[in-house]
């Protein structure tokens, strides 16, 4: 387990680190999600010993290792931008890591270290290769070689996929997963990608500003967050404030007002009167013009507005419409916009179901 309690750091003025807190289980992978200059990198830093913390204590299964030195740390570390050596072989490079004294254990020798390593990362084979004439994807799978040959007690990767390929990313995204299943190594992942942080974290940890906003299951983070910060994120687009103004738990349902109109979400137990935030995903919501038969009788929510815009949103289209004053967006598939025949200004009906509606309490 690795545990950071408090840390602060800052570069001149510059408080990059806020009181860190951070608690990685022991065998599983826990993801530092967040946006550049966050300070990801720093904390892993600071973990390995790279980088010296100003305050607070950092502990490695209970062991406090604010003064071991790095080497001698048991912990792996594996680059965004793979740092191998150019004038190495992969041998080599991979050795490098036993020969600094970076390996707790000594049996076996460096020989059977290194096949093993390269055989995890499935690069048996290429010892006398130059890694420069390797592929992204291999250099990479290099890096994590001569971090796992010395056995740590645990890895951290620093968006180690985010210079690769979509389709290596994808591949290497699953053998990193898997290998660290298998070896059950306690594993601190950095990315600023919410598909990748989605797919590998057993938690994620959603940073912002030096310090985490939020910590939870990916499925908790996704569809259940708990904070502002981390729903916008995660791509919660529509986020309303609004107030409490009918409770109806015999139907299970209450009625959230945001001034501009009326939303039904699932009843929890609350006040009337009570500052929440409501928020609907753009996906999660059925667009039809209005003199269409929407034919979605399960929505308990239909809001009429106007479109303001009509853009490609990755493989989506994103409709934007004014309802009343406020604005929310809409995705819907290239075909069905087109089907739909939408056009800026184009009255619409927009339906949803209570489900849908997710309260920030
Ligand atoms: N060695 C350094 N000296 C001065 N500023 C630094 C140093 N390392 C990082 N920073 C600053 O700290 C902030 C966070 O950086 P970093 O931890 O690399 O963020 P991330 O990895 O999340 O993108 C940035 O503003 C960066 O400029
Ligand atoms: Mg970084």
């Amino acid at each position: 387990m690795i545990q950071l309690d408090g840390i602060c750091k800052s570069f001149g003025e510059n408080e990059v680190l806020s009181s860190l807190d951070l608690s990685a289980k022991k065998g599983k992978m826990f993801v530092l999600l967040g946006s550049s200059g966050c300070g990801k990198t720093t904390t892993l830093s600071v973990i390995a010993g790279l980088t010296k913390e100003d305050k607070g204590d950092i502990y490695l299964d209970g062991e406090r290792i604010n003064d071991t030195p790095p080497h001698k740390r048991g912990i792996g570390f594996v680059f965004q931008n793979y740092a191998l050596f150019p004038h190495l072989n992969v041998y080599e490079n991979v050795e490098f890591g036993l020969k600094a004294g970076n390996k707790r254990s000594t049996r076996g020798g460096n020989k059977t270290e290194v096949k093993r390593a390269l055989e995890l990362v499935g690069l048996d084979g290429f010892e006398n290769r130059n890694p420069m004439k390797l592929s992204g994807g291999e250099q990479q799978r290099v890096a994590l070689a001569r971090a796992l040959a010395t056995e740590p007690e645990c890895i951290l990767m620093d968006e180690p996929l985010s210079n690769l390929d979509a389709v290596v990313r994808e591949r290497l995204r699953h053998e990193i997963a898997q290998l660290q299943r298998d070896i059950g190594l306690t594993s601190i992942y950095v990315t600023h990608d919410l598909v990748e942080a989605m797919a590998l974290g057993d938690r994620i940890a959603v940073m912002n500003n030096g310090r985490i906003e939020e910590a939870g299951t990916p499925e908790k983070i996704f569809y259940k967050p708990e904070n502002e910060f981390v729903a916008r994120f995660i791509g919660m687009k529509n986020i309303f404030e609004g107030k409490i103004a009918a409770l109806d738990e015999d139907n299970g349902v209450l009625q959230v007002s945001t001034g501009n109109f009326d939303l039904t979400t699932v009843f929890v137990p609350s006040s009337v009167g009570t500052r929440v935030k409501a928020c609907v995903r753009p996906e999660e919501i059925i667009l039809a013009k209005s003199d269409q038969n929407t034919n979605v009788r399960s929505a308990r929510n239909e809001i009429a507005g106007r479109i303001v815009s009509i853009s490609q949103n990755g493989p989506l289209m994103r409709v934007l419409v004014d309802v009343g004053g406020d604005e929310m967006s809409v995705d819907i598939t290239r075909l069905a916009a087109r089907d739909l025949g939408l056009n800026r200004g184009d009255r619409v009906l927009l339906t949803f179901k209570a489900t849908s509606v997710y309260m920030i309490l």
